[in-house]
């Protein structure tokens, strides 16, 4: 993957030095460049023809109970689609910033683990992760090495039950414990500064932490190469690949911590 150096506005390098806290919301957009699909717009999982609307309705919370091996299916499809993703750059550079921070979250919607990978720690992986799984029957929770070979529902190895992918699908409510961190991590006391990187942010629960922090007067950025609802809503736009302006970010918080 090419890189193309970022500079950033003056005045939000400013901005940075005072920053101790920092909160993170990510989406599909931040895995693009390890050659995952996004969702919405050309080219995402519910852009195609064939599968798009097929897809929604195969990761259901009402077709997992009547057939599994559909969802399983689904989702099968989609990982050999995402291959061997790695972290890339923007991954990389978030881990990197919450080294630097006194107070960091990440709230991402991503499912694919690859934040985790990259060594970022206090995650909050609000849609849930693809490889952990939930035994439909016992509750025991694993996960599972591959995705690639699944042909049909895998199974409990505690008690035989159905397993279901641990995270949440269209229908589903979300988990309560997650929501609650959300809460108390990013809402409730905004961090001083906040991005908000590759998502559409149409979720209320997304928006909601970034409005908070607006109204709090906090630093909020968003990082995204195509406008989105809260574009005009954030103190800076950076229309920018997240790997570039993420990496720019981190390298600016790291110099003007030192500085400040
Ligand atoms: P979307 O597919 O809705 O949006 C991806 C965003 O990433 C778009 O705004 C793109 O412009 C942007 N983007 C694309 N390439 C980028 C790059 N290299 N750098 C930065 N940004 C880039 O994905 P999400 O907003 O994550 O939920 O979608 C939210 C949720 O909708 C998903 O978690 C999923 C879906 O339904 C569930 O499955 C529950």
């Amino acid at each position: 993957m090419t890189s193309n150096p970022v500079t950033l506005p003056p005045e939000l390098v400013d901005r940075l030095r005072p920053v101790r806290s920092v909160g993170v919301i990510t989406g599909a957009g931040v895995s693009a460049e390890s050659g995952l699909q996004t969702y919405r717009g050309p080219g995402g999982i519910y852009d195609d023809p064939e599968e798009g609307d097929r897809t929604i309705e195969a990761l259901s919370g009402e077709t997992i109970l009547i057939d599994p091996d559909r969802t399983w299916r689904a989702i099968a499809r989609l990982a050999k689609k995402a291959g061997s993703a790695r972290p890339n750059r923007a991954h990389e550079a978030i881990a990197a910033i919450e080294r630097q921070v006194e107070r960091f979250v990440l709230l991402t919607q991503n499912v694919d683990g690859l934040h985790q990978l990259a060594g970022s720690k206090n995650v909050i992986d609000i849609h849930g992760n693809a490889r952990a799984t939930r035994c439909m029957r016992c509750g025991a929770r694993s996960a599972l090495s591959s995705l690639l070979e699944i042909e049909t529902a895998p199974r409990c190895p505690e008690c035989g039950g159905v397993l279901r992918p641990d995270v949440v699908l269209f229908g589903e409510m979300l988990d309560e414990e997650k929501v609650a961190r959300m809460y108390a991590e990013l809402s409730h006391d905004p961090p001083d500064l906040v991005l908000l990187a590759g998502t559409t942010a149409l979720f209320p629960y997304i928006a909601e932490p970034v409005l908070r922090a607006v109204q709090a007067g906090r630093l909020t950025v968003e990082i995204n190469p195509e406008p989105t609802a809260l574009s005009s809503t954030v103190d800076f736009v950076l229309r920018e690949k997240a790997g570039d302006a993420l990496a720019a970010l981190a390298e600016a918080i790291r110099r003007e911590q030192k500085r400040g």
